[in-house]
């Protein structure tokens, strides 16, 4: 039995990095998953062929997150998705992953910049929220992907963290709206995850500046938030909300 047998998720950028993995071990509990790409169609047909594989269930979603119109599509290929494979529309957990992080030093940050932040990391997961709520199961999961960044400081990130300092404030909101229909919303906050976010941790440089942050003296993972997010997901943690789950090795302690 799987920890999420009977259980359809959506996960937005599953595409790449940490997005794929939660979609890989969700999959692997025994959910159904929407597989949701901006730009990386061939990433996200060998997520969705890697499920497969494995004897697992999923399909693929594309839209620009940024776009509320192409969000409002997204929607109405799920509810056509879901209705076709279960016979409703209605789905069990929303992972609010897709994100971007420019290193950019604050006075040389430009507008173009605040907005693709704002736009991707902020406003997407504003109105996917927001379209998603109402095909949520009573009982269901939201998990908002934060991080570190937005409570610790940080050189060179100031536009990213504001992003995701507003996450953090809107996964609040949300948790007391949702709460009536027993739904929980959380907030998993990675550190600095091995992923194509950060190219600059392949390098040995990159890896001592992380080491020397971190309590736990590894670099983290893309299954090691893969893990943290299935625990949220899980019927155990249906008295968890409202939290900021940091997932970061003790960064900065
Ligand atoms: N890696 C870390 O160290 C770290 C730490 C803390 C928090 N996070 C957060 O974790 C999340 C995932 O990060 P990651 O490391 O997995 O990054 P990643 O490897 O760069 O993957 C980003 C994902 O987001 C999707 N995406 C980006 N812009 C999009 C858009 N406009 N429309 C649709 N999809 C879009 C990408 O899809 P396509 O490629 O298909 O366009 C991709 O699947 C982000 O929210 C990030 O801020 C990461």
């Amino acid at each position: 039995m799987g920890i999420l047998n009977n259980k359809t998720a959506l996960v937005t950028g599953a595409s790449r990095g940490l997005g794929r993995a939660i979609a890989l071990r969700f999959a692997a509990e025994g959910a159904l998953v929407a597989v949701h790409y901006g730009k990386s169609e061939a990433e996200a047909n060998a997520v969705v062929s890697e499920i497969e594989a494995a004897g697992g269930k999923a399909f693929m979603l594309q839209a620009d997150i940024a776009s509320v119109p192409s969000i409002e599509a997204l929607f109405s290929r799920l509810d056509a998705e879901l209705t076709q494979r279960t016979g409703s529309n209605q789905f069990d957990i929303l992972i609010n992953n897709a994100g971007v992080a420019e290193m950019v030093p604050f006075e040389e940050t430009t507008e173009a910049q605040f907005d693709h932040h704002f736009n991707i990391n902020v406003k997407g997961m504003f109105f996917t929220t927001q379209k998603a709520l109402p095909r949520l199961r009573d009982n269901g999961r939201i998990i908002n992907i934060s991080s570190t960044v937005a409570t610790r400081a940080f050189p060179n990130v100031t536009a990213y963290a504001s992003t995701k300092g507003a996450v953090n404030t809107f996964s609040l909101h949300i948790a007391a709206l949702a709460a009536a229909r027993g739904i929980t919303v959380n907030t998993l906050s990675p550190g600095a995850i091995d992923t194509d976010m950060n190219p600059w941790l392949k390098n040995a440089e990159g890896q001592q500046m992380v080491l020397g942050m971190q309590a736990l003296k590894r670099v983290g993972q893309a299954t090691d938030i893969s893990n943290a997010a299935l625990l949220l997901a899980s019927d155990d943690s249906a008295w968890i909300t409202a939290n900021i789950i940091d997932a970061n090795g003790g960064t900065k302690l």
